[in-house]
Order: C-alpha cells, then structure tokens, then sequence
C-alpha cells in the first residue's frame, strides 16, 4: 500500500474512554473536511476503537490504529492483544516502540522487533518508532541511538515488508514537553534514518517509506515542521485530543 503523505498520526495515548471519543467525533468530522492528499490515523486506546468507528463510520477517509500490540497470537496473556486482533477490529496500523512503551514498560528492541515483525505479519503498517533521551542527545549518541533501535527493531522484517512500514522519530526530550526539536535538528536525523533504510532496501523504495515526526507537534508549529525536508508527517500526542487544534494540524502542509 502507498500511502498518501503527509501523514497524520494522533496518538490518544490513555486518554478518551469510549464516550469521550465519541463526543471528539461529533466535533472533528464537522471541522475536518475529506482530503484525498493526505494520511489521518487515530491511534485511540483498542478499548475506544469501535465506537471511534461507529462515530465516523461515513469516513473512509480517516484510518485507524492502535498504540501497542503483542507479539504473540493468542494465549495466556493477560492484558495484552495481538495483531490479528486489532486487525479484526479495524485497525490498519500499530504502533511499535514509542518511547513510554520503552521507558514505562520496559519493551526492549527486541521486543519492539518482535511486535514489527507480527504486526506486519497480521497485514498491517508497523509505525515503529525512535528517538533519543535527553541525555543520549547530551553525549553525542543520537546517530548510535537511532541507528541501533532502527538496525534492530527492523532486523526480522524481509526488504518487502520494510517498503511498507512507517518510521517515527520522537525525540524522548520533546514528548509532551513543550520542547520541540528545531526543523534543523529533525531534518539531520529524518535524513540518517532514510539513509539507514536506504541501506536495507535501496534509495528508491527508502524514499517512499513516510519518516514522520513527533514530540510537541502543535498548530503553532506544524507548518516549520512539515516544510523541513525528509519530514513526510506528523505523530500528535496532547494536540490531538482536541478537536480543534487537531483539524488545524492535520489541514496543514499543502505540497
Ligand atoms: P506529544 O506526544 O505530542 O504530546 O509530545 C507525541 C507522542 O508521544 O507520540
């Protein structure tokens, strides 16, 4: 699947139980016009995910994701679903590795390699994501960083599934903090990730394959950041829980 950039992901995180996110509808489809030029998933908590369906059901326009899945098909596994089953109830895409799957919840790269590897095995777009501490960013380790969890998260995928993946690099200093990496700062990292895939699957197919930003993506903001080069989107957090702010973002960036 070639999807449409830019791309727009808005990551609820846990916030906006099944009402909420039914009420966010109500309000965002009446601000947010179709676009055929562009990407919108809601990546809401898998508990919200049919009644976000349900309250844009007319919308074949927006897509949909959840924030985390297991490697495993089915089992004892309290807690946790998998791939097949986000598929099953509507998911397109998942997201694999954001930073407070990493930091809070301890996923390791070879866990997130082996969720990538399930998600993408159940037919679905694996968003896996990176980026660096503030400290890694400190001491010069922000190519050692990202070029690790990339190499390694990506290491059990064949060249084919890679074409079909997004990347999302969240530097872990900007996530939810105000701080946004400056589009000088983002572009130097998007471009060592492209080369980095370029590597895995040739310069072509890596140039289709969306390098998205996230980390403090606001309406005030999103316009810098979508006009920097290598940056082919955005993956919102605290922005996308507001109907308002998230309709701006996501009309942004005209190409
Ligand atoms: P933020 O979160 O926009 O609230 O910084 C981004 C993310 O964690 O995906």
């Amino acid at each position: 699947m070639k999807l449409s950039v830019p791309f727009f992901g808005g990551n609820w995180k846990m916030h906006h139980g099944p009402s909420a996110a039914g009420s966010f509808f109500d309000r965002f489809l009446d601000l947010f016009d179709p676009h055929e030029d562009r990407t919108v998933v809601f990546f809401p908590p898998a508990i919200s995910l049919a009644e976000c369906r349900a309250a844009a059901a007319q919308r074949t326009d927006v897509d949909w994701g959840v924030q985390d899945v297991y490697w495993e098909e089915k089992g004892a596994f309290t807690g946790a679903i998998s791939a097949s089953m986000a598929r099953e109830a509507g998911a397109s895409f998942v997201l694999a590795g954001h930073s407070e799957r990493r930091h809070v919840f301890g996923d390791s790269d070879e866990d997130v390699a082996r969720k990538v590897l399930a998600i993408s095995g159940a037919d679905l777009v694996p968003v896996l994501c990176v980026g660096e501490k503030l400290e890694e960013r400190e001491r010069g380790a922000v190519e050692a960083v990202v070029t690790r969890q990339v190499n390694v998260g990506l290491g059990e995928l064949s060249p084919g599934s890679i074409s079909g993946i997004v990347v999302a690099y969240e530097p872990v200093w900007a996530i939810g903090t105000g701080r946004t990496a400056s589009p000088a700062d983002a572009s130097e990292v998007h471009a060592l990730i492209r080369s980095r895939l370029a590597d895995l699957i040739g310069a072509d197919a890596a140039q289709s394959v969306p390098i998205i930003y996230g980390g403090s993506v606001k309406t005030g903001n999103i316009e810098a950041l979508l006009a920097t080069d290598d940056v082919d989107g955005v993956l919102v957090g605290g922005a996308s829980l507001e109907p308002s702010d998230f309709s701006t973002i996501c009309q942004a960036g005209g190409r």
